[in-house]
């Protein structure tokens, strides 16, 4: 009897720390201060986004979910698929609008939750097992390194939804969408989802909301060096800063100084100084058009095959297919 729950982990036990210690050292010696968003996601961090989806500001959440509230079946129907990839699955809510229309058209045989964390994943594999009886075969990677590691048997739609794909510069969405591509096959599906470009005001609320929520999951990637590290950050030090940047097309997001401080981090033997003002960059979030997703998706292999919006126009969400 093949069990119904499967969990491959290809991290080794260390990965986290040796990946934070890593970026920790060589982001903080870099000018500008850099460090990558995968390190707001402790529990706090992970509560605070759930939190930042529900404000009125943040429009992405609502748009995708409102596109896949009408189109899951379509989106299902097209794909042909009868499991379910889900690329940095988190918690999987809208997996589910996906996963109902599937098992609704009677063809749902598995699915396939990847992402970063072991934890999230058991819980949110146990869940899907329990709620659908289907076979779940969960894995726990990185996907710069391990897409090659996600089991290739049956029709699959592979999931990328919620612009996650934002947080990479285009250098790294290239070779990300080029790296999928070599594992997927020709009857596999991508479903990608990405934020739009909209009025700068809107977008610079969806990332500075009036409840502070996003300051303080800014602000929280402080607290997860104190507590992995050692580090002293004092985060009420640090203002959240959110801008547009026209000429990339991406929103920012930076910790500003508010005055000179030095702060030792422990556990890596080192001090860091910030100048009264200088800026540590937290986080990019690009915002697409149409035809930029079209031709980064041609440039990785892929080609369109179908997209949709949500009534306002926000938010897209494409299904694509490996050309060759
Ligand atoms: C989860 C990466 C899509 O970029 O909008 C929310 C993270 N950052 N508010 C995004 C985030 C600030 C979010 N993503």
């Amino acid at each position: 009897m093949t069990p119904l729950l499967t969990v491959d982990v290809h991290v080794a036990p260390d990965a986290r720390r040796t990946a934070l210690e890593a970026d920790v050292r060589a982001g903080l010696t870099a000018q500008p201060k850099t460090l990558p968003p995968i390190w707001f996601y402790d529990e706090r961090g992970s509560q605070l986004f759930d939190e930042i989806t529900r404000l009125p500001e943040y429009y992405l959440t609502r748009a995708e979910r409102s596109i896949l509230d009408r189109h899951a079946r379509e989106i299902v129907d097209v794909s042909g698929a009868d499991t379910l990839v889900e690329l940095g699955s988190g918690t999987s809510e809208k997996t589910r609008l996906l996963l109902d229309a599937m098992a609704g058209r009677g063809r749902l045989r598995r699915f396939v939750p990847f992402d970063c964390s072991e934890e999230i994943l058991r819980v949110a594999a146990k869940d899907i097992t329990d709620a659908y009886g289907v076979e779940v075969g969960a894995v726990v990677g990185d996907f710069h390194r391990h897409l090659g590691e996600i089991p290739r048997h049956g029709r699959r739609l592979v999931a990328f939804l919620g612009s996650t794909i934002g947080n990479l510069t285009p250098v790294e969405r290239r070779r990300f969408f080029t790296d999928l591509d070599v594992t997927m096959g020709h009857d596999d599906r991508l479903l990608l989802g990405t934020d739009l470009v909209k009025d700068r005001s809107r977008l610079v609320a969806a990332y500075d909301d009036a409840a502070g929520v996003t300051a303080e999951f800014n602000r929280n990637v402080l607290r997860v060096l104190n507590a992995e590290l050692g580090a002293h950050f004092d985060p009420s030090a640090f203002d959240h800063v959110a801008r547009w940047d026209e000429a990339n097309r991406w929103m920012e997001m930076r910790l500003r100084s508010r005055h000179r401080q030095v702060v030792e981090i422990e556990q890596l033997a080192m001090h860091v100084a910030f100048e009264t003002g200088e800026e540590l960059h937290t986080e990019i979030s690009a915002k697409f058009t149409h035809g930029q997703v079209e031709q980064e998706l041609w440039d990785g292999g892929f080609v369109v095959e179908r997209t949709w919006t949500d009534p306002a126009g926000d938010f897209l969400l494409t299904l694509a297919r490996p050309y060759c």
